[in-house]
């Protein structure tokens, strides 16, 4: 529930009256007004509206009107060792606690070890991680720095052109696309 005010007009007689008038708006119209969804044609989203997805336990989800749904897509892969994970919950929170973000222009141990462990994992040769926030940003980063490479293999050319097969899709960003 929002309250939103509204302004009286003031004349040089009276004075500004400024009443609370209670306005409510659940999910769905603050979604059609205010949402972009990146990957869904919005022309029919008012008389077919998306999923209202309220919670998720292991591989399922719940909507807003109590059912219940595999997710097979595992929220895009971006949820791939399932939902309510107890110990990711309370390891992220503890984490937040003490030190919820910074920058890697500096450095600090979670970053340091989780590159590690991701070095021990990678073939030999990988040894060195790059932090993203998403795959399409990965990608952008992987064409920066081919053309960097292209630059200093072969001195004196401009070589940027991209191979990419026809329709593929590796993100949203410009590049991926
Ligand atoms: C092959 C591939 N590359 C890149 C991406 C982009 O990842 P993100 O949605 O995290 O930007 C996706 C996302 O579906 C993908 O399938």
């Amino acid at each position: 529930m929002l309250c939103r005010f509204e302004l009286g007009q003031a004349t040089s007689r009276e004075t500004i009256v400024i009443m609370p008038q209670t306005v409510t708006f659940n999910n769905r119209d603050l979604d059609l007004k205010h949402l972009w969804h990146g990957n869904l044609q919005h022309r029919g989203l008012e008389s077919r509206p998306p999923l209202e997805v309220t919670s998720g336990d292991g591989c399922y989800v719940v909507d807003s009107e109590g059912r219940r749904y595999l997710d097979g897509m595992a929220g895009l892969f971006c949820v791939n060792v399932g939902y309510g994970r107890r110990e990711i919950v309370d390891a992220v929170a503890a984490q937040m606690s003490q030190l919820a973000y910074y920058p890697l222009t500096q450095s600090h141990g979670p970053g340091a070890q989780l590159a590690g462990r991701l070095a021990e994992l990678l073939p030999p040769g990988l040894d060195r991680v790059f932090f993203t926030n998403s795959g399409s940003e990965a990608v952008e980063t992987a064409l920066k720095m081919a053309r960097q490479c292209a630059r200093q293999m072969h001195p004196g050319e401009n070589r940027y052109k991209i191979v990419a097969r026809h329709r593929g899709y590796h993100g949203f960003t410009m590049g991926a696309l």
